[in-house]
């Protein structure tokens, strides 16, 4: 038996395509590696989305080539693999700066990884394919998929059409496209029988999602959702991650009539200056989004936000900064992503000439993130002795313990529960610590109470 390690970097859509080659190599006969010395094949499943991310590829490739020496000095071998998405930008040019890697492969053609892998054992040199290929890789995936535990990730919509002008990955994935809804039921409807209590969709512009249904007709992320809220078993829906222009009436409306839609939602907003905005090309302002996020409240009634921020857009005026201060004041989130902004080649943004210096990015990232994380900790203060169904993922740190999450994706610690690893249980909250909450078993009395 051959063994395989990935490791993957950035969303979770790559967590997704690191499975999916995983199912794809199986019957190859690699069976997975913990780590990187035990293996025949490492892939680094890449990010390009900030420059750090490449910038950690080529250190782990440095430190790769060497495994690969020692291993092929004892003998042994080592077969290298970039794929994800700074496979898909730099294509070639990996292989000239890094020589042991064997194959890049980017997130649309990793189902060709099997006659890429024949190729290089037949000593034909190292492989490349970044080409967005005519057939679809979900044609050509295995159909059983590896078990992702009670929390799964199913992609169902890929690339993006928005040219957001400090973004790569309408370059790197690029443009949208949507999975039918027969072959996103299939592969939910196995995910449940594996055990799957949660499924988060995925895409990187999620809610734009189009795909062709049943009917005959192109069906919405609504219609997809509720669709897949009936398959019993299912306890939870996610979608991530998804646009405001993309908030359309019909989803808007699942979020108040469909339960199993987690009360939970990723709404990148990016800043909260219209100048800015419009410079990033988002096409709506920052009080469209506290409108669009009051509708949707309306509806769900204690819907818990999060969002994705950028500091030091090109041309951000402390004034801009300000604003995007008072939008987080009044929105209020329970978690957020927030980066400095990192020009990234060939985005309109990275030419520009109004680029802002480090350490103004450096304070403010710094500003935002108290704010941030002071409304975060504010929230879980509110989860104090409330009862939460938690989906029990996998044991904790300490014995008997089991690891889950509250609806709003917070790690929850719960004593005495391992045994119900797997499962959806009613859990009190009975502590909030600084990045967790500690949680109880809920009995019977506090069940019926949070059912009613
Ligand atoms: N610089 C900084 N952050 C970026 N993001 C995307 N591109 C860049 C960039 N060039 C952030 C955005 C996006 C998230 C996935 O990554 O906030 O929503
Ligand atoms: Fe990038 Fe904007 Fe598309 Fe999101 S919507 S993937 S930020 S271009």
């Amino acid at each position: 038996m051959k063994k395989l390690f990935i490791k993957t970097y950035g969303c979770q859509m790559n967590v997704y395509d690191s499975a999916r080659m995983a199912d794809l190599l199986a019957p190859l006969g690699y069976g997975m590696a913990l780590e990187p010395d035990d293996a025949d094949m490492v892939i680094l499943n890449t990010c390009h989305i900030r420059e750090k991310a490449a910038e950690k590829m080529y250190s782990d490739l440095g430190r790769l080539r060497r495994l690969k020496e020692q291993k092929s000095e004892a003998g042994g071998s080592l077969l290298i693999a970039v794929a994800g998405c700074v496979a898909q930008a730099e294509g070639a040019e990996i292989i000239a700066r890094q020589p042991a890697v064997d194959m890049v492969v980017g997130p649309q053609s990793y189902h060709r990884l099997p006659e890429m892998i024949a190729r290089i054992s037949r000593g034909a040199g190292s492989a490349l394919e970044t080409d967005f290929p005519a057939e679809d890789k979900f044609d050509h995936l295995p159909e059983e998929n590896a078990h992702q535990g009670a929390a799964a990730f199913l992609t169902v919509q890929e690339g993006c059409d928005k040219f957001c002008t400090f973004c790569v990955v309408p370059y790197t994935r690029g443009a949208e496209f949507s999975r039918p809804v027969a072959q996103v039921e299939a592969e939910a409807r196995r995910m449940v029988e594996a055990g799957a209590r949660e499924i988060t969709l995925l895409g990187q512009n999620v809610n734009a999602y189009r795909g062709a249904g049943p009917d005959g007709e192109m069906w919405g992320l609504a219609q997809l959702i509720r669709r897949l809220a009936n398959i019993d078993g299912l306890s939870r829906l996610r979608y991530t991650t998804s646009h405001p222009r993309d908030m359309g009436d019909d989803l808007i409306a699942a979020h108040s009539e469909v339960e199993k839609l987690a009360p939970y939602l990723h709404l990148p907003v990016q800043s909260g200056s219209d100048k800015i905005l419009a410079a990033m090309n988002r096409g709506h302002t920052a009080d469209e989004y506290r409108r669009l996020v009051a509708r949707i409240r309306e509806g769900r009634p204690g819907l818990a936000l999060s969002s994705d921020f950028i500091v030091g857009f090109p041309g951000e005026s402390d004034a801009d900064f300000t604003a995007t201060l008072n939008l987080i004041r009044d929105v209020t989130f329970v978690q957020a992503f927030s980066f400095k902004y990192s020009p990234r080649p060939g985005t309109p943004a990275a030419s520009s000439e109004k680029q802002i210096p480090e350490d103004v990015k450096n304070a403010r990232l710094y500003e935002l993130q108290e704010l941030l994380f002071a409304q975060q900790c504010e929230f879980a203060e509110t989860c104090k002795d409330q009862v939460f169904s938690v989906l029990l993922e996998k044991p904790g740190k300490k014995h008997g313990q089991a690891l889950g999450r509250s609806p709003y994706l917070q790690p929850v610690h719960v004593a005495d529960a391992a045994h119900l690893i797997g499962q959806v249980h009613d859990v009190r909250i009975a502590a909030v610590l600084r990045n967790s909450l500690k949680g109880v078993l809920a009995n019977e009395a506090e069940t019926m109470a949070a059912a009613q």
